[in-house]
């Protein structure tokens, strides 16, 4: 089973369990506000969500590990990778994103997972190039971003919502854990 420990997170595929939390943090309209149409989601999307997550793991070798605090053992989101299939123009691309709990925010903890990810993508799938994706205005998405060693690439709108999204990306053969 894929996991990996960072100094305070764990990154692991998803339990049964997770879907409370889970659903929990994708009913807060705070931390939904730049993804997708910017709605909330139900248990029932939830569980639809975690389910098409594993597929993808199942199906590419990556996706979206659930991060898990390793002193509580809590959930607090997510972080990993995924193809953006929303997005048709990007691809053959994949994708590194993060959605935490509003409580879990600040804490430097996205930057920590999605490190941990990025050198996931390199030194056990091989990939070379990675991009993230993000509304334009959700800075701390960004943030994120620029941490990793991400550059902007170039805006464009998304397909279904017609919003205008920053398409940033990073050259893995360079990349020093
Ligand atoms: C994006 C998200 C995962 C960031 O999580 P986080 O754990 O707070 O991020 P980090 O603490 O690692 O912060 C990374 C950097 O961004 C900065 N940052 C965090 N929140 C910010 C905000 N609201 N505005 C601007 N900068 C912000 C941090 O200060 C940090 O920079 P620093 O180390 O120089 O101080 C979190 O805000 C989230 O889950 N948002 C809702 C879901 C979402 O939008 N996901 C992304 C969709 S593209």
């Amino acid at each position: 089973m894929t996991e990996i420990q960072t100094p305070r997170l764990i990154l692991r595929r998803w339990h049964e369990d997770d879907l409370v939390p889970m659903a929990e943090i994708n009913a807060d309209p705070e931390v939904m506000r730049w993804i997708g149409d910017g709605s909330v989601r139900d248990l029932e999307r939830t569980a639809e969500d975690i389910e098409r997550w594993e597929e993808e793991w199942d199906e590419e070798g990556f996706g979206l590990f659930a991060v898990e605090l390793m002193a509580s053992g809590e959930l607090a989101g997510f972080a990993g990778l995924s193809v953006p299939r929303f997005l048709p123009e990007v691809l053959p691309a994949v994708e590194i994103g993060w959605r935490l709990g509003r409580q879990y925010w600040g804490q430097g903890y996205a930057s920590e997972a999605a490190h941990a990810a990025l050198e996931f993508a390199v030194q056990d799938r091989g990939l070379d190039r990675v991009i993230s994706i993000s509304a334009v205005g959700n800075d701390a998405s960004e943030n994120v971003m620029r941490k990793l060693g991400m550059a902007p690439e170039r805006e464009t709108t998304h397909p279904a919502y017609g919003h205008p999204l920053r398409v940033h990306s990073i050259d893995l053969t360079e990349f020093h854990a």
